[in-house]
């Protein structure tokens, strides 16, 4: 297996710094102007953290592709992080929005569409009751508020290296020596994390069983793989096992499919026949207006109902001005009834085994010792030899001179993949030549990389 020679990364870091910069020049004069306005030059604090000198500025977007302000354009395998998973303005969304933002947008009142986006909720993810918030992090929020009020228990367990969302008590993750603390870069934390959060290994089922053995836990709120750390698959078994051991010890079990809905129409819970109490869901329901939602088993709703104070529900911290707007619910019913159908997470799927095979194709031709993982529509790949088995192991396989390198070569080349790992994304636009450019153009990184191309 040929190492990866370290100064070949730095030189080759170094050569596409320049040619991004010489690619994007309009986006380096927005980006220097935004600086006058824009805490961190920026509408967002995590878009500084593109590799590059600043982030691209975008034109326009359509499928699955966009143009920058600079003329270049993009196959786009981040889709806005799920955001954009329904392809970029898919014209059905795009009329209904249209047509709704015409007819009103927000009036604190229910429209029709609202019960027929439950009922296709519920044909998903098999839950019979739905409400709906702007964010996956509210419609998270909100689950954990209802768990422990119906509970009457303080604590949220969370899978190490988790992430759904800024949702405080999921900031949480374990020390060299097992102890629970706030996660590195957390913002001005309201509590010290072991107050609030109980961390387990994903696949560790001893941990889980010693969580809720303490009989703190309200519930567990967890992926059904992870997906922010590269993808975690879970192990045979393991979620039968959470599901039992949640009931033995009277804990509410909610699965966060904001991601993982890549693995079908009713992501991984209608997929692997998951029984969770609680699934919450974000970013893709609406084409990218903010949607989200939140779904309980009926012996949870009878709960949530025997708790509910009528009076005071508009101030007891389950709300949200927006929340349920007659545009998120016509964006939701277009979305899901005419976009994102189970015909096109069959094509999406089987675009994700082709990006899947050419990157296995590449890496095996070159003897790299890395892998690629994937959860039906949603590709990663790793630079380490084996899947980790836990968020730890994956955290301990990032690349911070690799990661940054093979982004900035794709995008350079007109392919861009999701930041901070190294994910890709199907949409129902995307094309099978879509996934061939990138593998030829992996192909390319890695034949650089390794002293084959002409870097070499
Ligand atoms: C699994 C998961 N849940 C929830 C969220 C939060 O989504 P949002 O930032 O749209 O609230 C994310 C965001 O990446 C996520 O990955």
């Amino acid at each position: 297996m040929p190492d990866i020679d370290r100064t070949r990364v730095r030189t080759l870091m170094d050569r596409e710094r320049e040619t991004f910069r010489e690619r994007h020049r309009r986006s380096g004069s927005l980006a220097a102007d935004a600086k006058a306005s824009l805490l961190f030059g920026v509408p967002m604090n995590w878009m500084t953290r593109w590799p590059g000198d600043h982030p691209v500025f975008v034109d326009h977007a359509e499928g699955a592709r966009f143009w920058d302000v600079d003329g270049n354009a993009f196959v786009d395998f981040c889709l806005g992080d799920t955001g954009g998973m329904a392809g970029h303005a898919p014209k059905i969304s795009v009329e209904a929005i249209a047509t709704q933002a015409a007819r009103g947008i927000t009036l604190m009142l229910p429209t029709e569409d609202a019960a027929w986006v439950g009922r296709e909720m519920t044909r998903r993810f098999g839950l019979p009751y739905w409400n709906f918030t702007l964010t996956a992090t509210d419609a998270n929020r909100f689950a954990i508020r209802w768990a422990r009020e119906v509970t009457e228990r303080s604590k949220v367990v969370v899978h190490n290296w988790c992430y759904h969302g800024s949702v405080d008590e999921s900031f949480a993750a374990l020390d060299a020596a097992g102890r629970v603390v706030a996660r590195d870069g957390n913002v001005g934390k309201p509590v010290d994390l072991d107050e609030t959060t109980l961390v387990v290994e994903i696949n560790d089922l001893g941990a889980l069983e010693r969580a809720l053995a303490t009989g703190d836990a309200a519930v567990c709120l967890f992926e059904p793989a992870l997906t922010n750390i590269g993808i975690v698959l879970p192990e045979p078994g393991y979620h039968e096992a959470v599901r039992e051991l949640c009931s033995k010890y009277g804990t509410l079990l909610l699965i966060d499919e904001t991601h993982t809905i890549s693995a079908g129409p009713g992501g991984c819970t209608e997929a692997w026949g998951l029984q969770p109490d609680i699934v919450t869901i974000g970013k893709t329901l609406g084409a990218g207006i903010p949607s989200a939602a939140y779904g309980f088993s009926e012996e949870l709703s009878q709960r949530v109902y025997d708790h509910t104070d009528w009076r005071n529900a508009d101030v007891g911290g389950v709300g949200g001005t927006l929340a349920g707007n007659a545009l998120s619910l016509a964006a939701m019913r277009a979305t899901l009834g005419e976009v994102m159908t189970d015909d096109a997470f069959e094509r999406m799927i089987a675009l994700g085994e082709r990006f899947e095979a050419g990157v296995r194709g590449v890496i095996e031709s070159r003897s790299v010792p890395w892998h690629v993982v994937r959860l039906g529509c949603r590709v990663e790949y790793l630079f380490r030899p084996d899947r980790a088995r836990t968020g730890s192991e994956a955290a301990a396989g990032q690349d911070d001179e690799l990661d940054p390198l093979i982004h900035l070569y794709l995008l350079n080349r007109g392919v861009l993949m999701t930041p901070f790992h190294n994910m890709a994304l199907m949409s129902p636009a995307t094309t099978a030549e879509d996934v061939d450019r990138h593998t030829e153009v992996f192909g390319e990184a890695v034949d650089e990389l390794i002293g084959r191309g002409s870097a070499g």
